[in-house]
């Protein structure tokens, strides 16, 4: 079975099972609290949470989908069979409950073997389920036991495993979450490392692969560990997709599958490898390509911060393993070409982002190409002497900009050793020097239009409605007569994306929308969206101003009551303020 059979034959099926398909929500989260989105839930998470009404948005409790996401945290992993940093999961949800609808355990296991028993026509002797064994707060899922012991699972083939296995999220430091009953394929002898103790969760082998997650949310983990009951209980499926379309595709993994081929066999054509010889550093190239081309159709570019940082990340990996298999400079051009053409047809936003991705690709490339080579000699010299110091990596990162990660995995390749800790103080020594500079610059003082704040509050806004939320705030400076307004963008603004960005400020002003003014949490106030200065500390008592459903910014203020005292609002300037920064200057008539 083909890929995008999969990905159709999933929603089609949870669709016949009254749930309604919902996109994908962006790579970037709308809870600002984590960098990327890593399941498929977030995009639902204030729902599953019980604070916004799942009926009011969507018309049912039940909603499916196939889900882009991206975990930073496995990018060592990548060149095993399991696991991508950019993948996509498909899921199916059953929030909250009244008298008309609700699932839970019994009927997600169900719907669970049912999909791959007589959709995927699996076999139901290769599975083998995980359950939550308890802990001090949470006692052992014996519901779920009992429900697949039902279902003809032998109890042999049912394992205990505790937190770290089985009880799932929150996805930041606190929030939803519960225990999970999870679906592991075995695949089977060849793929085992024959040990006695070899089964799902094997730390030797990857011959059980974990396909599918049924999470049972029922908990919000405070940020003491506390677990406290949620008002509502949920479903919360998350499904594999690389990794069962290479069960059905009978393939090792991902890369062995369509969802790879064309980027593979382009590895093969520029090499002159074959990939089963070289498959850790073809593999590696192809994740981190793909996982590229996705974050830049998103509005990400490569920076020294946050999403940005990743992404220069693997670009810049991806790189230095070409270099391994001898790939010409502007080898990465050719490969999110594939990428672009396996995946066009279900995200057709890479193909009208095609000129943009083409071109920060070769612009990130172009600049680390002219000192990768030299960067590498540099460390191998430093490598021959002995460990590496935090100042040597910093050295490192500020001439060859080489990311600490990739100091280190070149480090380890010669079982050397880096101090990481010394690296981060020189670089917040160099931050702190440069941010004082800045604010220098931007200082200011003065006197202070509370309008102008309100207005650029709108602002923000329009600007991550219109562009993306890849905009955020990186400096702000009000006088009495104008507002600037610094954001990370990486290009100049068209015409009409000013036009259209004046256009939504001044329609809010037109609505007379209330300036509402509310203390919070911090935690909570980043939860519900709010937006915050990037890395600004904050204390955790916090102020909110949200303007209609518009805008929610924690803030200082001050700000006026309702927005039609503000007249009408023009754009009088853009330029570009550093590096992938922009600066826009406004008005108020
Ligand atoms: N949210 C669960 C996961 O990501 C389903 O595994």
């Amino acid at each position: 079975m083909n890929s995008s059979e999969l990905r159709q034959k999933f929603l089609k099926f949870f669709e016949k099972k009254g749930h309604k398909i919902a996109p994908s929500s962006s790579l970037l989260p709308f809870d600002q609290s984590v960098l990327f989105t890593t399941a498929g839930m977030q995009q639902f998470s204030l729902y599953l949470s019980g604070e916004k009404d799942v009926i009011k948005d969507f018309e049912t409790r039940y909603l499916t989908t196939c889900q882009k996401c991206f975990r930073s945290d496995d990018i060592n992993e990548i060149g095993d069979d399991t696991h991508n940093t950019f993948f996509e999961m498909l899921g199916n949800w059953s929030i909250g409950q009244d008298k008309k609808g609700h699932y839970f355990k019994k009927q997600a296991i169900k719907y669970a073997l049912e999909f791959l028993i007589d959709e995927l026509c699996l076999d139901k002797n290769r599975f083998y389920i995980t359950i939550f064994k308890g802990n001090k707060d949470i006692s052992k899922d014996e519901e779920s036991e009992k429900i697949w012991q039902e279902q003809d699972i032998p109890k042999k083939r049912i394992r205990e495993f505790g937190e770290k296995d089985n009880l799932w999220g929150p996805v930041g430091e606190t929030g939803i979450c519960g225990p999970c009953s999870e679906i592991h394929y075995d695949r089977g002898g060849k793929f085992g490392c024959n040990r006695a103790d070899c089964g799902p969760n094997c730390n030797h082998c990857q011959r059980f692969v974990e396909i599918w997650n049924l999470v049972f949310m029922e908990y919000d983990k405070d940020k003491n560990g506390k677990y406290k009951p949620l008002s509502q209980k949920n479903v919360d499926t998350g499904m594999g997709f690389e990794r069962t379309a290479a069960i059905l595709q009978g393939k090792p993994s991902a890369y062995e599958t369509d969802l790879f081929g064309l980027i593979i066999q382009e590895i093969e054509k520029i090499s002159n490898k074959k990939y089963e010889a070289e498959k850790k550093n073809f593999r590696i190239i192809a994740d981190h390509i793909r996982g590229s081309v996705f974050l830049i159709s998103e509005g990400i570019f490569p920076s020294n911060i946050e999403q940005g940082y990743i992404l220069r990340r693997i670009l810049r990996r991806a790189i230095r393993f070409g270099k391994i298999l001898n790939l010409p400079p502007g080898f990465l051009i050719p490969l999110a070409q594939k990428v672009i053409a396996i995946y066009k047809d279900v995200y057709p936003e890479l193909l009208s982002k095609q000129a943009d991705i083409l071109t920060i690709i070769q612009k990130e490339e172009e600049k680390f190409e002219k000192t990768l080579e030299k960067g590498i000699k540099e460390t191998n010299s430093m490598i021959a002497k002995g460990d590496i110091s935090g100042k040597q990596a910093f050295d490192l990162y500020q001439s060859y900009g080489f990311p600490i990660e990739m100091t280190k995995e070149l480090a380890k390749e010669h079982a050397r050793k880096v101090d990481e800790k010394g690296f981060e103080q020189a670089l917040k020594k160099h931050q702190e020097i440069s941010r004082a500079g800045r604010e220098k610059k931007f200082g200011g003082g003065g006197q202070f239009s509370p309008k102008l704040h309100t207005a650029t509050h709108l602002l923000h806004s329009a600007l991550r409605k219109i562009l993306g939320n890849q905009v955020k705030q990186m400096g702000s400076d009000i006088t009495l007569e104008r507002l600037r307004f610094d954001f990370s963008f990486d290009r100049k603004l068209l015409p009409e994306e000013i036009k259209k960005i004046e256009d939504l400020v001044n329609q809010k002003i037109k609505q007379d929308l209330e300036v509402k003014k509310e203390e919070m949490s911090y935690e909570k106030a980043i939860k519900s969206g709010a937006l915050a200065f990037f890395k600004e500390k904050y204390p955790e008592i916090v102020t909110v101003y949200s303007i209609g459903d518009f805008s929610n910014e924690i803030c200082a203020g001050p700000h006026i009551k309702r927005t039609s005292e503000l007249g009408q609002f023009k754009i009088i300037k853009q330029e570009s303020s550093s590096a992938g920064i922009r600066r826009i200057k406004a008005i108020l008539l």
